[in-house]
């Protein structure tokens, strides 16, 4: 890849609780790094804009920082928007097992796997962490498609071994040969032609506890030491898995999953919602994040996540989709949801409550914040360079087209103005263009 000059109208976000709106030329290196990002009125705006290569960015179009989907499974998105009518425990058996374990069609994996991944690009999701299934061959061609069209992807072949919850079907084995397979799958990935610069990278990824031995928990806890590859499981999610768990082992799944040596630097925890405070300190103390996934949470979880709280005692955190817990693969949808729901948490819902006991006070959440939780909270938590547009970073960006959709930005608006209709506004209709690491994975327009 060449060298890239754009200038374009920035929005993106400072702190969780601010965001810079501005006039800005990019210099973007051979490797897709931001190498130099200058406002417009200093020297260097000047000298980049005068430059034959650069390319202006129209007068009604808005770049910021592309999307992190911090929580998803690719298997399950035939079934997005649908089969949410049993809680949890019961939608894994009745209608999530059974798809997942299709997967050892390939051709059937490469149709839904390639259909997914353009869709996510087109909602602007340049990074997603993905959970596939324990099929090895088309877990590689989830990484492989990610790969060919450009994202982000890290991507995680599921071990799950436990016979009490996983059907004959649809498990490992035993410990020893979903620990064999995730070494293979993680050097799989590492070797795929065309993926030298790191682009797609393996996860370990044991489901959650109850779908795990001990042995295959504290295997996979060794391998992340040896092997430095980042963890990713469900944790503390519904009552019936945070009580699960407790049965089983004495401890909450955070303070489980720390002793199986499977909470370390970047280990994504989805949902969480019942994570108590000494829970979160350990996902502070060892760098791991969680990710906040607050569609699916109305459906499965029974609760909401303290988000006010976590984002106060500085928690990493981002947003996730868990298609198809959550129907939407649009994680601008799950970022107005986020703050919908930190609403609904402070004022409570029951109309026959009154006010003062209705909800849980300062609870809410900005539209600032949820912009944060969507670009830097989900890279942050990966430990990513991305999610700003600052110097160092990759350029991963999405072009907004102004006027397209329920977007309506005027000349007038300030930054705060513009987070706002971003994150209610942002679809895949004024989505135009889609970059990662400089290179362009989605063009919908001439101009
Ligand atoms: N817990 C274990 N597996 C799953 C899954 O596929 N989706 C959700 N939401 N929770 C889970
Ligand atoms: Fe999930």
């Amino acid at each position: 890849m060449s060298e890239l000059v754009i200038t374009a109208r920035v929005l993106s976000p400072v702190t969780p609780q601010a965001a810079v709106l501005e006039d800005v030329a990019f210099l973007i290196d051979e490797c897709g790094n931001i190498q130099e990002r200058a406002a417009k009125g200093d020297a260097l705006y000047a000298a980049l804009s005068a430059r034959e290569d650069v390319r202006r960015m129209p007068s009604d179009s808005l770049l910021i920082p592309g999307v992190t989907d911090l929580h998803i499974h690719a298997p399950q998105w035939p079934q997005a928007g649908m089969a949410l009518d049993e809680p949890l425990e019961r939608w894994l058996g009745v209608y999530t097992f059974p798809l997942e374990s299709r997967y050892d069609d390939v051709f059937f994996a490469e149709k839904v796997y390639s259909d997914l991944v353009r869709t996510l690009l087109e909602n602007g999701t340049t990074t997603a962490l993905y959970f596939a299934t324990i099929h090895e061959e088309t877990s590689l061609t989830l990484a492989r498609i990610c790969l060919e069209k450009g994202q982000r992807g890290f991507v995680g072949l599921v071990a799950m071994d436990n016979a009490d919850l996983c059907p004959p079907t649809y498990r490992h084995a035993d410990a020893q040969q979903a620990l064999d397979a995730t070494r293979r799958f993680i050097a799989a990935v590492r070797a795929l032609p065309g993926n030298e610069g790191g682009l797609v990278q393996p996860v370990i990824t044991p489901r959650f506890i109850p779908a795990c031995s001990d042995a295959l928990l504290k295997g996979l806890g060794e391998l992340a030491a040896e092997t430095g590859v980042r963890v990713q499981t469900h944790a503390s999610e519904s009552d019936w898995e945070h009580r699960h768990v407790l049965e089983r082992t004495g401890k909450t799944d955070t303070e489980a999953l720390d002793g199986f040596g499977l909470l370390r630097d970047a280990t994504v925890l989805a949902h969480a919602g019942f994570l108590n405070a000494t829970d979160r300190a350990w996902v502070r103390a060892r760098n791991a994040a969680l990710a906040h996934c607050p569609i699916s949470n109305a459906f499965f979880a029974g609760a909401a996540l303290p988000v006010r709280t976590v984002l106060d005692e500085h928690t990493r955190c981002g947003l996730g989709t868990d298609i198809s817990g959550g129907y939407s693969p649009s994680i601008f949808e799950n970022a107005r949801q986020a703050v919908v729901t930190s609403r609904l948490l402070e004022s409570g819902v029951d109309p026959d409550r009154s006010p003062g006991e209705r909800g849980r006070p300062d609870s809410r959440i900005t539209f600032q914040e949820a912009f944060w939780l969507a670009t830097r909270g989900g890279a942050e938590a990966l430990g990513t360079s991305a999610g700003q547009l600052l110097p160092g970073q990759a350029f991963d960006a999405l072009e907004i087209r102004n006027g397209r959709g329920g977007l309506r930005l005027s000349p007038s608006d300030d930054a705060e103005r513009c987070v706002q209709k971003i994150v209610c506004h942002v679809t895949a209709e004024n989505i135009v263009r889609v970059w990662v690491s400089g290179r362009m994975v989605v063009d919908k327009v001439d101009n």
